[in-house]
């Protein structure tokens, strides 16, 4: 019978019996699955595993020390934390096409975690034989089954590391849904930040600045998502929403008025929706008065925006991101 509790002792000893005494890496996102992937084979093998996370500066306020600090605090899993904004920033610099934003995204990050990866394997200490991934079920039919699921945009995930044959794969989620996924990881003991976590983009913020990203208008960006996210939490709709994507119309401004000022600021959009898969959404309906606090502390606690939208579209037409 399928318990949390005998998945996690199945895959400890399987992961303990396959690992040996070798070495294994494991690259963490920010989100459940490789999150709950590493807490096991941390269980399994300890100290033999080390975690890398590449911080490209695109993460949402919170997320980078959520990672670094209780992460780490309830799992005890060595960690290497690579800060690669700047070289990300340089990289994006003067790109406004999305699946560009995207190429260089993942291009940048192959690069950062083969370097840091390199740099484990130079360390004292037997070989690295493995590489973690958070493989879950549906991902194992879906890249099996071929057809279907064509890409409209390019690098879904990059998380998903470069096929290197000189590693063995661990994917101890291979056979779990999302949802079981979760429960392995509260029992676990993660943060439960991390495993209610809703779904984030690989490239991160860089795909909701519609236009060139820099590092002024991620900042801005960061707050106004803050906001929005602290207000949905606090109106209790984390578990009714699928994800709310916060997004930053850079390259439009519009006049409004504060204080005794005309201003001519740019529009924050909020895009909160329903959704199964993601393969198709409704847009949430939000009640008036959340989203009326959130327009009104955006628009005040916001440097630069002087307006916020609802996106009421659905999944076709529009996608979920903006881009
Ligand atoms: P769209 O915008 O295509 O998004 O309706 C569907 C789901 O995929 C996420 N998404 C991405 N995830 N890299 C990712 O890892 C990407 O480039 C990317 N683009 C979209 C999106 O947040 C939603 O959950």
């Amino acid at each position: 019978n399928w318990t949390t509790g005998n998945v996690i002792d199945e895959q400890v000893a399987a992961i303990r019996e396959m690992v040996g005494d070798k070495r294994a890496i494991c690259g963490l996102s920010g989100g459940v699955d490789s999150a709950v992937a590493a807490a096991l084979v941390q269980k399994a093998i300890g100290s033999q595993l080390t975690c890398v996370y590449v911080d490209h500066g695109l993460m949402r306020k919170g997320e980078t020390e959520q990672v670094e600090k209780d992460f780490v605090a309830a799992t005890g899993v060595q960690l290497k934390v690579v800060d690669a904004e700047e070289r990300f920033l340089k990289a994006l610099a003067g790109v406004s096409d999305p699946e560009q934003k995207r190429k260089i995204i993942g291009r940048e990050f192959i690069r950062v975690f083969e370097q840091a990866q390199a740099e484990i394997i130079a360390d004292e200490g037997p070989a690295v034989e493995f590489l973690v991934q958070g493989t879950l079920y549906p991902d194992v039919v879906e890249s099996g089954g071929g057809s279907g699921t064509a890409n409209i945009k390019s690098h879904h995930n990059v998380g998903g590391l470069p096929e290197d044959l000189e590693f063995q794969l661990i994917e101890p989620l291979r056979k779990l849904f999302k949802d079981e996924v979760r429960m392995v990881g509260q029992e676990l003991g993660l943060p439960e930040e991390i495993v209610h976590r809703q779904p984030f983009p690989g490239p991160g913020l860089g795909i909701r600045i519609v236009g060139e990203v820099t590092k002024e208008r991620l900042d801005l960006l960061r707050e106004a998502d803050a906001i929005a996210r602290e207000e949905l939490t606090a109106a209790g709709l984390d578990r009714d929403i699928w994800q709310c994507p916060v997004v930053l119309l850079a390259d439009v401004r519009s006049v409004g008025v504060q204080g005794d000022g005309r201003t001519y600021g740019h529009p924050i959009v909020l895009r909160p929706v329903s959704s199964e898969d993601a393969m198709t959404a409704d847009w949430s309906r939000v009640p008036y008065d959340v989203l009326a606090k959130i327009s009104t502390r955006i628009t005040n606690e916001v440097r630069d925006v002087n307006r916020v939208v609802l996106d009421v579209t659905s999944k076709p037409p529009g996608t979920i991101e903006w881009e």
